[in-house]
This record gives structure tokens, sequence and C-alpha cells, in this order.
């Protein structure tokens, strides 16, 4: 007790001294570790701009073709010629890459048409399915199939698949495994994979929206518990039944009125859904962070690189008359994704202090990660701030969660080429690891491992989950949820959730070795079928996730 209180005592004084512009409200949780971060690799030779989990446990990657020589030539001698580029028309260097996350390896993917700026989701059977892009690929689809038993699995491209050119739209898979796009640049309407021959619907809100930045791009979308989406651009906010194309209410403007789309990039979130809390009525909360003022874009333009918003809102959307409640984060952030932790804590990561998304439009990156602690009651107590990353991370990085509990860091590309020199902020083609707090050594011994749960379940299926942990704490501190791996890209984690399952009790089975039993999400609604990371936490300390499939 006595040198934790030492410890603490110059842990909070070290604080003060190298990060004194921190105001002591945020300072670290007691039981206070910064977390670890490792730089996997100096190159991947390509720009970490989209990424996606897939359930062998590798990362789809890919920046975007028009965009000069990368730094990863692709295999065999191929070469991609496109008489359409405007960069290269003839481009042997690869745009995608498959990173493995069990050996640190990674190989090079082919492309053929360009991918900037675009949207996916993991449709159930666990293929990627990546809508759009730039120029000529703004109506392709492309899929993506994990190589289970084999190692030369690449894209596959189906041209003009898309009714609308989308660049910049947002996905979200939906209950019945489909997949909706939304927006893009002046595409002011939705459409689906499979395609929906009645598509594209119109959608007005997001006209209104529009304003001379175009702040309504990657509108952030959420699927919630009553089968409606939650939208959100620009400033405003509505519920979509996508089905009837109609919106059955508007939420109040975000306070204070500052842009939280693209390019006044912020990020949002579906907090996690906990069945434990009133079965499939359960509480929906939507986070949203960052932004960048009104008329930020404009100025970053003229080299006048505004402060970016440091507020965060949380609205109860699944109150009657809900309201943003808003609390201030350690710094202003524009362009840092956030990320569920398996904890249920969310991450804000990478982005800038100043200025926009788009080109050389930020400043002063924030290198050190915040975690949010939805749960904790004391409001001051809820951030904490991490130690920093190797990088800067600006436009065009992202971040997405490992099996494992780590982060995923990469990217950032302010300019249009690869320029490594004679630039202010060079492309990065890094790759980084965050560890957050909880993998610390020092929880070795209240870290549980999954040693035994089901590889499907039905909706509402009671199934349980065998595992081990040494010191095992009584009361009530066990509980098993899973996440969605999300596709990111431009601060935006697609198709993120969260459901803590219903949790109907523990056992011991033996030594250190215990039962749980919990209850598989009640609706698609809740938690749509395909494969999703469960983590069973102990104590705040999460197990490494294992893949569970819900059909
Ligand atoms: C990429 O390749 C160029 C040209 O070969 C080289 O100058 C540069 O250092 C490489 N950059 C990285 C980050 O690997
Ligand atoms: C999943 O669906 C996609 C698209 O229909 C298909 O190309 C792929 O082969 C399927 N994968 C599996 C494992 O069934
Ligand atoms: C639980 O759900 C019911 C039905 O929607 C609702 O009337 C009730 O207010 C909810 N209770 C809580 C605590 O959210
Ligand atoms: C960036 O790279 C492009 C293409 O190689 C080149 O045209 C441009 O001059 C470079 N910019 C700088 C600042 O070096």
């Amino acid at each position: 007790m006595l040198t934790n209180i030492i410890k603490l005592f110059f842990f909070s004084l070290s604080f003060f001294i190298f990060i004194s512009p921190i105001s002591p409200q945020f300072l670290p949780p007691n039981y206070g570790h910064q977390g670890e971060w490792t730089l996997l690799h100096e190159s991947t030779g390509i720009v970490a701009m989209h990424m996606q989990l897939l359930h062998n446990n590798k990362v789809v990657i890919y920046d975007r073709t028009d965009f000069g020589r990368s730094n990863l030539s692709l295999p065999g001698g191929l070469c991609r010629y496109d008489s359409g580029e405007q960069a290269l028309t003839y481009d042997c260097t690869a745009h995608s890459i498959l990173y493995d996350t069990t050996n640190n390896g990674f190989r090079p993917l082919m492309v053929q048409t360009d991918v900037w700026c675009s949207s996916g989701s993991v449709i159930p059977n666990g293929t990627l399915v990546q809508t759009g892009g730039f120029n000529d690929g703004d109506h392709v689809v492309r899929t993506f199939s994990p190589c289970l038993d084999h190692e030369n699995c690449d894209w596959l491209e189906f041209p003009e698949y898309l009714l609308r050119r989308r660049w910049y739209g947002t996905n979200h898979i939906l209950p019945d495994g489909s997949i909706i796009i939304v927006g893009g640049r002046r595409e002011y309407s939705y459409e689906f994979y499979p395609r929906n021959p009645q598509a594209p619907f119109l959608l007005r809100f997001l006209i209104e929206t529009t304003d001379y930045a175009e702040n309504n791009l990657y509108p952030f979308v959420h699927l919630l518990p009553d089968g409606n989406l939650f939208l959100f651009a620009n400033t405003r906010s509505i519920l979509l039944d996508y089905k009837q194309n109609r919106v059955v209410r508007e939420f109040p403007e975000i306070t204070g009125g500052d842009p939280r789309n693209y390019p006044s990039t912020g990020s949002s979130v579906l907090l996690p859904l906990d069945e434990n809390n009133n079965g499939s009525n359960v509480e929906a909360e939507i986070m949203v962070c960052g932004g960048a003022p009104k008329d930020s874009y404009g100025r970053a333009l003229r080299q006048d690189f505004v402060r970016a918003v440091s507020s965060c809102g949380r609205l109860k959307v699944s109150h009657v008359n809900p309201n943003w409640e808003m609390e201030p984060m350690p710094t202003p952030r524009v362009m840092s994704d956030m990320l569920i932790l398996p904890t249920g804590d969310v991450i804000i990561v990478n982005g800038g202090e100043s200025g926009t998304a788009g080109w050389n439009n930020a400043r002063d990156p924030v290198t050190r990660p915040i975690i949010y602690r939805p749960s904790v009651h004391e409001s001051s107590l809820r951030f904490s701030v991490m130690s920093p990353a190797f990088r800067p991370r600006l436009y065009h990085s992202s971040a997405i969660l490992l099996p494992d509990g780590r982060v995923l860091i990469g990217g950032s590309n302010p300019q249009i080429y690869y320029n490594f020199t004679n630039v202010l902020y060079p492309t990065d083609l890094s790759l980084e690891a965050f560890s957050p707090p909880y993998l610390s050594v020092e929880y070795t011994a209240l870290r549980p491992r999954i040693m035994h749960v089901d590889q499907t379940v039905r909706h509402r299926q009671s199934f349980r989950v065998k595992f081990i942990v040494l010191n095992f704490l009584s009361g009530n501190v066990v509980s098993v949820r899973i996440i969605a791996p999300s596709f990111t890209t431009h601060s935006f984690a697609m198709n993120q959730r969260m459901v803590v399952m219903n949790k109907l009790g523990v056992s011991r089975v033996g030594p250190a070795v215990y039962n749980v039993d919990v209850v598989a999400p009640s609706t698609a609604e809740i938690a749509p079928p395909g494969y999703y990371l469960l983590f069973l936490v102990h104590a705040e300390i999460p197990s490494p996730g294992v893949w569970l499939k819900i059909e």
C-alpha cells in the first residue's frame, strides 16, 4: 500500500513535470500506467489508410492507386496498367497488403482500380466487401475472402456494381447481413450490397447538412437495437428507418454547433450495449468526440490553423427526449480515431490539435492517446492520458483493435504523393501497436484466458465459456462481451459495436478454472450475424479475444 502511494506520488510528479500543459484534473487513474508502444514495422511499403481485421487474424490494409510508386513491389513481376489512372498508368507497386497479426509478416495484394477514400463492411460469412473509391474505382465493389488453407487469396473486383459514385461514403452491416452504403461526395442517397433494384434512395438530410466545406462526408452511422440507423452529419443527427426511407426523428443539434464530420473530422462510437440492462430493450448511447470549428477548413487553406474542438458529446438515443451531455477532452483533437477496447472503455488516438482533414491542412499532432471510461461516475476521472506514439499520425491514419487487445495504428499522408522529404509531415509507411494499461505484466494473475467456447452460436442461445485465472476475485467481476471488428478509415470505425452479454452465473470447476454461462445477443438488430471477437473481462482485465460466429 505504502509503496503504491509512493509510486503514485512519483508518477504524478513526473506527470506534472513532463506534460504540464495538461490540467491536473486529467491525471491518469491511480492504478496508473500509460500503456506501451511498439514499432512493428518501419515500413510496410504502403500507407495504412484503410484497415480491416478478418477472422483469420489477418488485416487487410490499403491506400490508393493514383499516388505514384509505393515502397512495395507487386509479387512475381506483376504490374498494373490503367489508361485512366491519374498518377502512373503503368505501376508495378502494391497499394494493398495483408498483415498477419500472428507473426507480424505481410504480403502485397493487388488492387486494379482506385480504392481511395472508400468504405467497407465484413459480411456474415467473413468476406470483406469494400465499396467505391475515386476515379475509375468509384462504382466498383471489391471483395476479399480470407484464405484459410492457402496463402494466395487476393481482391476480386466487380466493376459498375454500385449505382452511384461512392467516395467518402459510410457503410454499415444490417441485421439481414446486407450492407447499407450511405452518402459520399455529392451523392445524397444510400444504396445496398447486394444491390437493391429500387435504390438509390434520396436522403435529404445529406443535402441539408452540406456546407461550403462539405462538413458531412463520412457520416457517422450506427445501427441501433430498435433496427433504425443513427446518422450524424456535420452538427445534426437523425434516426433513419432505412427500410421505409423515413426519418423517424431528429435529435437536438450537438451543443456548441461545431461540425464533426470530414473535413472537420471528429469521430463517434455507439457505446457498449449491455444486455444485463433491460434485456432486448437495451439502452443505446452515442458518443462523438473532436472535430473542427465551422470556418476551419477555409482558414486552413489560407495557412491559418484553427484550434480543433476539444469536446465530446454523449446522447442517449434510446431515451424519449435526449440531450447532448458535453465534456472536455484533455486536448483539442481533429482526425482522431475512436475504438472500443475489450474493457468497454474508449480509446481516442491519432490526429492533430489544429486545422482539419485534407492536404496539409493540420498542425500540432497529438501523439498521446486518451482512454475514456464511460461508466466512471466522477466525470473528471473518466479520461486518462497515455504515453506518446513514435510518429505523428495526421490525415490518412487509422487504428483498429487486435484480437490480443492491442491497438494497431498506421498511416499518415497529408500530401498527394508518397513524399518522404521536403514536406512538413512525410508520408508514413510504418505500423505501430499500442498496448493499453490492461496488458501490463503486473496484471498477469488477474488476466483470464479462455479455454473453451463454442465457435458458433445463435441469437438468444445460452452458452458456456470456460476460463482460467490465477487470482480469481469474488464478487461481480466477470463479464463476457463481443466486439465487431471495424473497417476503419478517416477516423471512423464503421460497423464497430460491443455487446455485453447477459450473464447467468459463474461456477468453479477446478483449481483456477471456472465456467461462466451467458446468453448470446437477443436480436440481429443488437448484433448482426457474423464474426465477433469475444473477450472475457475479469476485474477490468480482459482475456485475449477468441472468434465467435453469430448466426
Ligand atoms: C521508400 O523508397 C524510397 C525510394 O527507394 C526511399 O528513398 C525511401 O527511404 C523509402 N521510404 C521508406 C519509408 O521506406
Ligand atoms: C462469402 O460470400 C462472398 C460473396 O458472396 C463469396 O464470394 C465468398 O466465396 C463467400 N465465402 C465463403 C467462405 O463462403
Ligand atoms: C426497459 O424497457 C422498457 C420497455 O421498452 C421501458 O419501458 C423501461 O423504461 C426500460 N427500463 C429502463 C431502466 O431502461
Ligand atoms: C511529392 O512527390 C511528387 C511526385 O513524386 C512530386 O511531384 C512533388 O514535387 C513532391 N513534393 C515535394 C514537396 O517534394
